[in-house]
């Protein structure tokens, strides 16, 4: 009896201790309540107050998209985005009652649409509803939701994961809880919007290395490092724009030499890299537990919807308590989760859809290649661009294509630099051979006919 005295009691002052810690993250970030408005003269007066300040639709930004709106029109480009399709996107798409073969979706291993993975989603419903219709922390969880978190961990040979309802969201949240004002991010010049968002939300500095470029890397490191006290370097495993690696075994040399954590986004690399799909750490044969933050999400080759931070125990524990984008947050669904743990089964059971999209992807590339088309940085992995050099250019090659039965999604400013614009082609374990080489055939055909 007094010994469980003496343990609470000691439980309770370290409780004390840890809550009365000037925390360096979310404390030391600055109220927005208590700041002025930076660069706004003030107005004496509400009345003073333009007319523009209370309508979205006179907003600069919206205003600026009604303009790229009607030069496009002007131009005569029919706008590429928002296509209403029909059924489940795969190899091919049904868009206004005509098939097209689809180059716009993440259905990488073929997962999309599966009935196994259809049925284990119905099933779940059948069992637990649609919807957990709150937080996990405050309302509690379902088996299936602890079932997929360490399926997850598994992959990737870690303590533990905890899922998040957004790829999106996980990066924003984790990276804006985690650092602070008196720590460093450095990320590649081609990371993921995600990961910039949180870095913004953290308040910690931000530098930026030039895309895989490990030297220009360890050059921040060596000239800044001591300024902080946490540091996080963030790359993406396969580049969501690219469709090339990082250099994982230098990444883990340089963040153990200037004492920094490391972050790997998988969001294109599972299912893609390494003979089981496990990504990354599988392609180098490097052990999980040498990188610190693995994130992926559910929505690409997990056929669901939601993202996942895997690590180890203290770092997934603090995530489940206090990061706001979990705690505040719904549980994710339980049709969700049942189809990506069915996923991760067939993705396990039949690892020749990873070895068929390994296939499709070098031989994509190596077809655009002998054209002699520009492909960026391409190393034939989950995604092959194909530059254009300007917007209006990608635009309308993409609408060229969408007339001869062909979806692929330009990407142009702002998502990329103009003169990067680009086609981007999503290959798929459904693809086959000949869908390639007509893709590839009409895509010469078609550039030279309109001249790009
Ligand atoms: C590299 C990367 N990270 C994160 C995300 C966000 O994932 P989600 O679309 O599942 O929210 C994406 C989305 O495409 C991505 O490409």
């Amino acid at each position: 009896m007094k010994k469980t005295t003496l343990a609470q009691s000691a439980r309770n002052k370290l409780i004390s201790h840890i809550l009365s810690k000037k925390s360096t993250s979310t404390a030391d970030k600055p109220s927005i309540a208590s700041r002025a408005a930076t660069n706004v003269a003030p107005r004496t007066s509400v009345s003073d107050i333009p007319e523009a300040y209370v309508r979205f639709d006179q907003h600069p930004a919206y205003e600026q998209m009604l303009v790229s709106k009607a030069v496009s029109t002007r131009l005569g480009l029919q706008n590429p985005f928002f296509k209403m399709h029909d059924g489940s996107a795969s190899a091919s798409t049904l868009i206004d009652g005509r098939e097209y073969l689809n180059f716009a979706s993440y259905n990488y291993l073929g997962m999309a649409g599966h009935p196994k993975i259809n049925q284990a989603a119905k099933d779940a419903i059948d069992r637990y509803g649609t919807t957990v219709s709150a937080s996990r922390l405050v309302a509690g969880e379902r088996p299936i939701q602890r079932e997929l978190e360490n399926a997850l961990a598994d992959v990737y040979g870690v303590d533990d994961c905890v899922v998040f309802v957004s790829g999106h969201a996980t990066n924003v949240s984790t990276i804006g809880h985690l650092f602070g004002p008196r720590d460093l991010v450095v990320h590649d010049s081609l990371i993921h919007n995600s990961v910039l968002m949180g870095i913004q939300l953290s308040g910690a500095a931000r530098r930026s290395f030039a895309h895989n470029d490990m030297q220009d890397l360890e050059r921040i490191l060596s000239e800044v490092r001591t300024q902080f006290e946490r540091v996080l370097i963030v790359v993406e495993g396969v580049y969501s724009m690219d469709g090339d690696i990082a250099d994982l075994p230098t990444l883990i040399e340089l963040k153990r030499r200037y004492k920094a954590f490391l972050m790997v986004d998988e969001a294109h690399s599972l299912g893609i890299l390494g003979q089981k799909g496990f990504g990354l750490h599988e392609y180098y044969d490097v052990d999980g537990r040498e990188v610190d933050i693995w994130m992926g999400t559910l929505s690409k080759t997990l056929a669901s919807c939601g993202g996942y931070i895997c690590g180890d125990r203290a770092l997934v524990e603090h995530l489940k308590y206090a990061a706001p984008g979990f705690v505040y947050s719904v549980g994710i669904a339980p049709p969700l989760a049942a189809a990506s743990i069915e996923a991760l089964a067939l993705m396990k059971a039949e690892p020749e859809r990873v070895t068929r999209l390994q296939h499709n992807c070098a031989s994509f590339l190596s077809m655009l290649k002998n054209q002699g088309l520009a492909t960026g940085y391409a190393q034939g992995h989950a995604l092959v661009p194909v530059m254009t050099g300007g917007s209006i250019q990608a635009v309308s090659l993409s609408n060229a294509l969408y007339e001869e039965g062909i979806h692929v999604q330009p990407i142009i400013y702002p998502g990329v630099e103009e003169k990067a614009a680009r086609l981007r082609f999503f290959l798929s374990a459904e693809h086959d051979e000949a869908q390639l080489e007509h893709t590839v055939q009409v895509l010469t055909q078609t550039m030279k006919r309109i001249g790009k």
